[in-house]
């Protein structure tokens, strides 16, 4: 690393604290095995092929008995058991652990997230860096959108040439993005949301669709598809 790079750290914050209850598992859902690993292992794995990130802090539940007892053989991965109540508590929470300074960046990140791809992370993390600006993952919606009226029934198409879905991981500056979750009131389920109620415009990095989030039992059968596919050659 050059001394003009080492004016600032990045660090990971993975995000493992939430109850995943649609998955209807009896154990949080981060901890569902594809390919004989958790997919909280996969999304950190991911991660850690990225050199620029120095530390990488797993925020999770202090009550999990599971992920505290997890082993990661690289150093940079520290475990805290600091999850809030919401995920901006869970965020907040791991990067006042990771000690990092509000000159540093960050790279937030959803351990429910297995299929995220080294090279988008770091396409990511090259904008955000090149540009000091703020910026997330996500791809341009597919499908025709539909908004729900009172009824149940459509009350209107939303027009999809503008929308994009958010992923993570999403890279901020430690302090606008702490400033920002701090004076949210309303819950944000992403660190852009927060970032756009105080006034920022965060960068859209096109990311890939294989990058969802396992929330259902069908997605954790589509994740581990894709690991099969990936196994055999494909690039996706
Ligand atoms: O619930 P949802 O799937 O939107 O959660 C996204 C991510 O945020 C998950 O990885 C989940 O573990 C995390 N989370 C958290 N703390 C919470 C709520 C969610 O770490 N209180």
């Amino acid at each position: 690393m050059n001394t003009q790079e080492a004016s600032f750290r990045l660090a990971a914050v993975v995000v493992a604290a939430g109850s995943g209850t649609r998955m209807g598992t009896n154990f949080p859902k981060q901890y569902a095995l594809i390919e004989g690993k958790t997919m909280l292992e996969h999304s950190v794995s991911a991660l850690l092929e990225e050199p620029r990130i120095e530390q990488l802090v797993i925020v999770i539940s202090p009550s999990d008995l599971i992920g505290q007892q997890l082993k990661f053989t690289d150093p940079r991965v520290k475990i805290a058991r600091v999850g809030g109540a919401s995920r901006a508590d869970s965020i907040r929470n791991g990067i006042t652990y990771s000690g990092l300074s509000a000159n540093d960046w960050v790279l937030t990140h959803d351990a429910a997230r297995p299929c995220v791809k080294a090279s988008d992370v770091a396409k990511l993390i090259d904008y955000c860096l090149k540009t000091d600006e703020g910026g997330i993952l996500a791809v341009p919606v597919s499908d025709t959108i539909k908004q729900q009226n009172a009824a149940g029934k459509i009350g209107k198409t939303i027009p999809r040439d503008k929308l994009w879905a958010a992923q993570t991981p999403q890279c901020f500056k430690v302090g606008p993005l702490t400033k920002a979750l701090s004076n949210t009131e309303a819950v944000v389920t992403d660190e852009a949301s927060a970032m756009e109620a105080s006034g920022f415009k965060p960068a859209l990095i096109e990311g890939s669709s294989t990058n969802f989030k396992v929330t259902r039992p069908a997605d954790l059968a589509l994740a581990r598809a894709v690991f099969r596919a990936r196994a055999a050659g494909e690039d996706i």
